[in-house]
């Protein structure tokens, strides 16, 4: 593990560092080389060998990624399920959840995801639960202590999403949890963009369901998803879609495997899984908190650069911060610079209203434009998306 990050190091062995300067790690961040080799070597081997034969041969290989993703959250290896989305997973454990009845209350941070957002709604059309926002303090993140109080019997379900998508706040999010275990009320994490960002560790976090994606700041493959499911949780959890691995019939029955497993399906993309595990040890070769260190500090960098440019305001909320970085520009959409920026060859990326609706409707806003940094980018990759900015808004180039 290292203390500090050697960026040219990092920056040598991943091949995008070569042609773009990319800020756009909370859309999806850059692979190694080492993830791509290991990608296209299995589907070598499936082509060769025939996939299903290929796949038995990977079978350690593939347990092992299930043990990277514990390890790095803190969790057991039967508590992690993979799939190919992380809304998709975190669908998956809501629609599992037992039957909810009308008048039931679903609280959700401000700063919810728009995709878990959207099946909760859907859910409320369908039975009558309320939807309702819990209490933020004046820098936007969510109060645990006035959420204390607004817990009641009714309450089935706390879902906060930890770092949100529109910005550079981070919600302290075991504080929430504390709240959650005390009352007993499942607790759910969107920890989209914090894992591979900031150390994570469900113990302290008190949660019941946590999960994210593997292509942001993992840098693993797209199309890959990590679901953690407590094990004192799972057995109240009846997935809604079963098959041969989540269900086996035994005696014309379908029994539910007892780990978390019972929210995965028997098909999969091994060349894609094999691909997270790798990014997954990478991730703990560098270790997490050297990683938060030089995110924390290029990020700050990027919020005071941006500042200093006339036309531009950075929205970024929050005490502490993530390496999300959110600012409006004079005279452009969000799209707009996005697309100035990418003729350039600097990627960033730019959110509607649909990605963060409660938070962006209380903020008045409809869009943001977001550079995302990770340990890869480097002081002067700032400074020219600074100068880039500058000579937009000019108009020159
Ligand atoms: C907090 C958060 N949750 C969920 C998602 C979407 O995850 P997925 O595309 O894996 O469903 C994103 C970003 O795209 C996000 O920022």
């Amino acid at each position: 593990m290292m203390t500090t990050v050697d960026t040219e190091a990092l920056r040598a062995l991943t091949p995008g560092c070569e042609s773009v300067a990319h800020f756009n790690h909370a859309g999806a961040s850059l692979p190694s080389r080492a993830v791509l080799d290991t990608i296209i070597g299995h589907l070598q081997d499936e082509a060769r060998l025939g996939p299903m034969e290929a796949a038995l041969r990977a079978t350690d290989c593939l347990d092992a990624v299930r043990d990277e993703a514990a390890a790095l959250l803190g969790a057991r290896p039967q508590e992690i399920a993979f799939g190919p989305s992380g809304s998709a997973l975190w669908g998956a454990a809501f629609a599992a959840l037992p039957p909810f009845a009308p008048g039931d209350r679903i609280l959700v941070g401000r700063q919810e995801w728009g995709g878990n957002l959207a099946t909760m709604k859907a859910e409320a059309a369908r039975t009558g639960i309320m939807i309702e926002t819990m209490p933020v303090r004046e820098d936007g993140s969510v109060d645990a202590e006035r959420l204390a109080g607004m817990i009641d019997r009714r309450v089935r379900l706390i879902s906060l999403t930890w770092l949100p998508a529109n910005g550079g706040l981070i919600n302290d999010a075991a504080a929430v949890g504390r709240v959650a275990r005390a009352a007993g009320i499942p607790y759910f994490i969107d920890a989209g963009q914090a894992v591979g960002q900031i150390p994570v560790d469900v113990a302290a976090l008190g949660c019941d369901v946590l999960k994210a994606a593997g292509r942001k700041y993992l840098r693993g493959p797209r199309g890959t998803a990590i679901l953690y499911v407590s094990e004192r949780f799972l057995p109240t959890l009846r997935p809604a879609a079963l098959d041969v691995l989540s269900a086996p019939l035994i005696d014309g029955e379908p029994k539910i495997r007892s780990d978390a497993r019972r929210f995965e399906t028997s098909e999969h993309a091994v060349a894609l899984r094999l691909g997270l595990g790798r990014a997954l040890a990478e991730a703990r070769q560098i270790g997490i908190d050297a990683i938060r260190a030089r995110i924390w500090s290029l990020a700050e960098r990027l919020r005071q650069t941006l500042a200093t440019l006339p036309g531009v305001r950075v929205l970024d909320l929050g005490q502490e911060k993530s390496g999300i970085v959110s600012f409006a520009v004079n005279g452009f959409s969000a799209t707009a610079i996005q697309r100035e920026l990418a003729d350039r060859h600097i990627n960033i990326g730019a959110n509607g209203l649909a990605y963060t609706p409660l938070d962006m409707s209380a903020r008045g806003l409809t869009e943001i434009a977001r550079a995302s940094v990770s340990y890869l980018n480097t002081e002067a990759e700032i400074d020219r998306l600074r100068e880039t900015l500058a000579r937009i808004m000019a108009g020159k180039d």
